[in-house]
């Protein structure tokens, strides 16, 4: 697992004959880059963890082209998981389903429940439907840090231990996916919020329950507190207020539509000057990455419109600014 950095290409047959040879490729998707291995192959996965420094006790999603493909690796398939799937796969919703046995435990941490989504990016669709596995991928940055929503951010952080990253371009949706669940009676549960709208969800299949988790407890999986984390300090805040009150400071600004004045143009990102939240959460991360890459002390943000995408932002960034 140690390259000199990665290949950065667009040859999904090379990206195939890796996979199927046990290797770990990078993948484009909708919402970010995924870091891809054999979701069969106990090895793959352990190398995943080991490349992601992520603890074993945070399960993975698995990835493929078809429900029919979906159908062959969990037992049941709920009512109203099926009517999801038929309106907004491929897409950028994951959903939590019944394991069949051959699934590795490695793959859920041992939870009976396996997390299945069908990506919607063409490039990992045509991939996926190479392959006669499904494909484990978390985002393609270390535990805790930032997704990328690039090849040069998988590049920048991951490219020493990988061999290929398929180049997708930049990420259209920029957020990942809304993770949904269903209890015994079969009542929908959405676990994270994502790159799905709640709103369009309830359309599909009614109210929802969100059980968004906010502690720190590593029995919730994947929802820990701290989490897409930037290195430097990140605060949310009124941004009229704390730009002039921290005048004599060094620091950055990622602002919904509003530019300021006093500041000049290298300390401030704004993420859509037209208040369009998909286009803001499209620009999120990157925009982090970059502040994060300044000379600036810390981040100055503002919480987001709590409708639409605004409510997965906010999400990110209240992790974000977790430590
Ligand atoms: O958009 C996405 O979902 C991206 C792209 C690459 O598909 N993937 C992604 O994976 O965000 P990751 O590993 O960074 O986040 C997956 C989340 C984790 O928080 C994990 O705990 C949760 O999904 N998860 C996976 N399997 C689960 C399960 N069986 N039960 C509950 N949560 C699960
Ligand atoms: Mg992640």
């Amino acid at each position: 697992m140690n390259y000199q950095m990665a290949e950065i290409g667009t040859n999904i047959d090379q990206a195939a004959a890796l996979l199927q040879s046990g290797k770990l490729v990078a993948i484009p998707t909708e919402t970010v880059y995924g870091l891809a291995g054999n979701a069969l192959d106990e090895s793959a996965i352990l190398d995943i963890f080991k490349v992601k420094k992520r603890p074993k006790f945070d399960p993975l999603i698995a990835h493929t082209d078809s429900l029919e493909k979906i159908k062959g690796i969990v037992t049941h398939i709920p009512e109203k998981a099926l009517m999801l799937a038929e309106v907004f796969w491929p897409g950028p919703l994951t959903i939590l389903l019944n394991k069949k046995p051959h699934i590795p435990d490695i793959l859920t941490s041992g939870l009976s429940d396996v997390a299945v989504r069908i990506p919607r990016h063409p490039l990992t669709h045509t991939l996926l439907s190479q392959l006669d596995f499904p494909l484990a991928a978390p985002s393609a940055n270390p535990f805790g840090y930032i997704s990328p929503t690039s090849a040069q951010h998988v590049q920048d952080q991951l490219g020493a231990h990988i061999p290929y990253i398929l180049d997708g371009g930049t990420c259209a949706v920029g957020i990942e996916s809304t993770i949904i669940g269903f209890n015994e009676h079969e009542q929908p549960i959405v676990y994270r919020l994502g790159g799905k709208k709640i709103d369009d969800i309830e359309q599909v299949v009614g109210k929802v329950k969100l059980r968004i988790n906010h502690s720190s407890d590593p029995i919730a999986p994947g929802m820990l507190k701290s989490h897409y984390a930037p290195s430097k300090r990140l605060i949310i805040g009124n941004l009229s207020e704390l730009v002039p009150r921290f005048h004599k400071r060094n620091f950055g600004v990622i602002s919904f539509h509003q530019s300021f004045d006093g500041l000049t143009a290298d300390r401030q990102i704004i993420l859509s000057k037209t208040r369009n939240l998909d286009e803001a959460a499209r620009h999120l991360f990157g925009a982090l990455r970059t502040m994060d890459q300044k000379d600036v002390e810390f981040i100055i943000t503002e919480k987001f419109p709590d409708m639409g995408l605004g409510q997965a932002i906010n999400d990110r960034l209240k992790r974000a600014a977790t430590r």
